[in-house]
Formats: structure tokens, C-alpha cells, sequence
């Protein structure tokens, strides 16, 4: 095959065929097709799309650049959830102990935060002692023996190809696609072998998909491969246009997360680790459990220690706290009518929560802490936020991104009733 020959068909709006796309992505793997010739394929891709036989084809491919895991040994089902990605999402943290609870498999591989989106591994190490990197044989203990939980870092050997491709993207402008944000997420789910799937398809301003019709296409997208490879995939639609919860930020966010599991925690936070907890027990044929009842009397927390003792987290130790704090004062009397959660994302992000490049560390302390979220009353003067930062240089850029992400107005808003758009 020549590479160019398949970045011109795509340029041309032609389909590939299966042995092209099969020998594209091993080449690419292998090195030998260059970056920039795969930068020019994404920008075709970004451009023209991928039909529903090639976006099989393409994530079949990615999925065999690695390893598959398999679980279809161990004495009960897995179900994993994969959020797109959001500001604030610490859902993930209460809800693998949640679903635990019930005898249900929960192997969650996670990543890191890229850009203004938070990962689910730096909010876990800002616990003193817990370690993301588990081997295969360590991830199918935690589950089968051991808590019935795991989250944990997806080796290297998962989807290398997405690796690769993914970093690429990101400095391409080629990641908010839907063929290849939806080949991306389920190569590697798929080839962390879950038997279900539950999607949160996050939809609004802090998300990749900006409308309900794009996510809608995404989840519809994602959903159809998985169950094209046999896995028993479901997606909700779920608003991200205001941060989940009042916190952003690593330590910050697992404080919040330990509320939820102590039977309190922000509304918001509760109801998407419900509504996505009983997904993943209907997935896992256990669709009648009273999940709200387990976060209330404290097994989702005995689960939570036994799963963060195992990885060496010290469950008992303070969480780390920030040397240096300042807060934000509302410019005026009203009630917030929204918060954009893509301005507090950044945010947090430019006060040390985030990384800009894949190699830079996070701080554990840094972030934001919403004390008026959308619906609120507030009075001038009324701290809204308080930003977490190891050092004081970094309040300024935070502070200038979050010029105007509360609007106050004098009228009480209508909202939502509810987070989830759509099933
Ligand atoms: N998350 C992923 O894993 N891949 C994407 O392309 C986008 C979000």
C-alpha cells in the first residue's frame, strides 16, 4: 500500500477499504508512516468522515495495534461507564464503589487530563500513597478476590495506536470529530473487554460536543460500535454547560466525591451517580437495586476504602490543601442565572489542575470552588469562588478567564429539572 494513495482517496471523498485502513494503522503503530502523513489522513477524515463500515474497520484496527483483555473467567459480569469528558466530572469516583456494592465487575481504565478536561488518575494521586499502575494480573485480582472495583491506568500495551493518534490530534486540530473522538473512546473500552457500557455523552459548553444534536450523533456513533463488537453498550446525553458539583480541581474534586459517599454532596453529583449506577445494573441484569440507599448507609464508602486501600492509598490521610487561596467576589446583587463551565474549566486548569502537554505534572491542590452555582442568590461583595493554586502567580490568568463566567441577573432563572437530556 502507498500511504499517499489513501490520504488523496480520503482527500476525495472516496471510501477506503478494509486492507487499506487495517495496513494504515499497523503501519502508523509501527512507524512507518510518518506523523505528519497521518496528520494529513485526520484532516481528510475531519473533513470527509468515515461511513459505518470504514469506522468499524478503523477502530477493529486500533483495537489490534494491542492486547485485548479478557474478563469472561471471572465469577461475575463487568460494566464499565466512560464519560466523554467534562468539567468537574468526578463521577467515576463514587460510582465504581457504587456499582461494586451490587456483585457487579467494575474496570474502570482510566486516563489523565488533556486540556481543560480533568482525568480521573490525577484527581485518585492526589490521595497520599495510591498508585495508578497496575498490572493485568493485579487489575483481575482487584475485581475477582478483592474489591470488585479497579481504577487504574490502561497499560501501554491498550489501543497503542490511539496513543499515538490521539496526541497527534491534539496537536492538529483534529480531535473534536466524531468518527474519530467515537473510534478513540471504544477501541480502548473494547479492548478492556467490559461486557456493558455505560456512555455519559456530556453535551454543552465545557463539552467536545457543544449541541444536542452533535452528541446525539456521537452517542448514536459510539453505541453502534460497541455493539457491533458485542458489547452491550447504552448512552445518556447529559448537560455540561455549568461544572458538576461545586468543585474543580484535583483534591478538591475527591474531597466532593467522599461527600457523595458519606450519603451527602451536591444534588447534581447524587443524581448522575444514580441515574448512571442503575445503566450499569440494568446492563449487568440488576436493574430493580435501591443504589440511592447504598451511597446513604455506607457500603459505597466501605467499598470506596477497601478499593483505595488496595492501590496503597492511604484512605485515613488528609488530603493535601493549597498554600495559597483568593477568592472572587460577586460584582452584584441578583441570582446567578448560568456559570460557564468551560471558563471554569480553564480556570483550574491555569491554576495548576491541568496540563497543557502530556508530559507536564498536575498539582494536587489547585483548582476552583464554586460557592454560587446557577439558581443562587448573592449579594455584591459575596465571595462566589475560591481559587486553589500552589503559588499566588498563578491567580492572575485564572482570574481573566473567569471574567464573566457568572451571569447575575435580578429575575429568579428557569432551569433544567434534570441533567440527563436523553437515553
Ligand atoms: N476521549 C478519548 O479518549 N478520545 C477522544 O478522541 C476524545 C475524548
Amino acid at each position: 500500500f502507498d500511504v499517499v494513495d489513501i490520504i488523496r482517496a480520503k482527500r476525495d471523498q472516496q471510501e477506503l477499504d478494509p486492507e487499506q485502513i487495517a495496513w494504515v494503522i499497523d503501519a502508523y503503530t509501527r512507524g512507518v508512516v510518518a506523523d505528519e502523513q497521518m496528520s494529513a489522513l485526520a484532516m481528510a477524515i475531519f473533513l470527509n468522515g468515515l461511513n459505518r463500515p470504514e469506522l468499524q474497520q478503523w477502530t477493529n484496527a486500533m483495537i489490534k495495534s494491542g492486547v485485548r483483555l479478557d474478563f469472561s473467567k471471572l465469577s461475575k459480569t463487568t460494566v464499565d461507564k466512560h464519560s466523554t469528558g467534562g468539567v468537574g466530572d468526578k463521577i467515576t469516583l463514587p460510582l465504581a464503589p457504587l456499582v461494586s456494592v451490587f456483585g457487579v465487575a467494575v474496570p474502570q481504565l482510566s486516563g489523565r487530563g488533556l486540556g481543560h478536561t480533568g482525568g480521573t488518575l490525577d484527581k485518585l494521586e492526589s490521595i497520599p500513597g495510591w498508585r495508578a499502575n497496575l498490572s493485568n494480573e493485579e487489575i483481575f485480582q482487584m475485581l475477582d478476590s478483592g474489591p470488585g472495583a479497579v481504577v487504574c491506568a490502561a497499560g501501554a500495551d491498550l489501543a497503542p495506536a490511539d496513543k499515538k493518534l490521539y496526541a497527534l490530534r491534539d496537536i492538529t486540530g483534529t480531535v473534536d470529530c466524531i468518527p474519530l473522538i467515537a473510534s478513540s473512546i471504544m477501541s480502548k473500552k473494547i479492548a478492556e473487554g467490559t461486557a456493558s457500557l455505560v456512555l455519559d455523552v456530556k453535551v454543552g459548553s465545557g463539552a467536545f460536543m457543544k449541541t444536542q444534536e452533535q452528541a446525539a450523533e456521537l452517542a448514536r456513533t459510539m453505541v453502534d460500535l460497541g455493539s457491533d463488537a458485542g458489547v452491550n453498550t447504552v448512552a445518556l446525553l447529559t448537560r455540561m454547560d455549568q461544572p458538576l458539583g461545586r468543585t474543580v480541581g484535583n483534591a478538591l474534586e475527591v474531597q466532593e466525591s467522599l461527600d457523595v459517599l458519606a450519603g451527602g454532596g451536591p444534588e447534581d453529583i447524587v443524581e448522575l451517580t444514580v441515574a448512571l449506577a442503575q445503566e450499569m445494573l440494568a446492563c449487568a441484569g440488576k436493574p430493580d437495586e435501591d443504589v440511592a440507599a447504598a451511597l446513604k448507609d455506607g457500603r459505597a464508602m466501605d467499598q470506596w476504602r477497601a478499593m483505595i486501600s488496595a492501590q496503597g492509598g492511604d484512605v485515613d490521610a488528609p488530603l493535601p490543601v493549597a498554600p495559597c487561596q483568593h477568592q472572587v467576589l460577586a460584582e452584584d446583587d441578583g441570582y446567578v442565572m448560568c456559570l460557564d463551565a468551560l471558563q471554569v474549566g480553564v480556570a483550574a486548569w491555569r491554576l495548576g489542575a491541568g496540563r497543557a502537554r502530556k508530559e507536564d505534572p498536575v498539582s494536587a491542590v489547585a483548582g476552583v470552588e464554586i460557592h454560587a452555582k446557577p439558581g443562587e442568590a448573592v449579594r455584591k461583595g459575596q465571595p462566589i469562588a475560591t481559587l486553589h493554586a500552589d503559588s499566588d502567580s498563578r491567580f492572575d490568568r485564572a482570574l481573566d478567564t473567569l471574567e464573566g463566567a457568572w451571569t447575575i441577573g435580578h429575575d429568579v432563572p428557569e432551569l433544567p429539572q434534570s441533567l440527563i437530556l436523553d437515553r
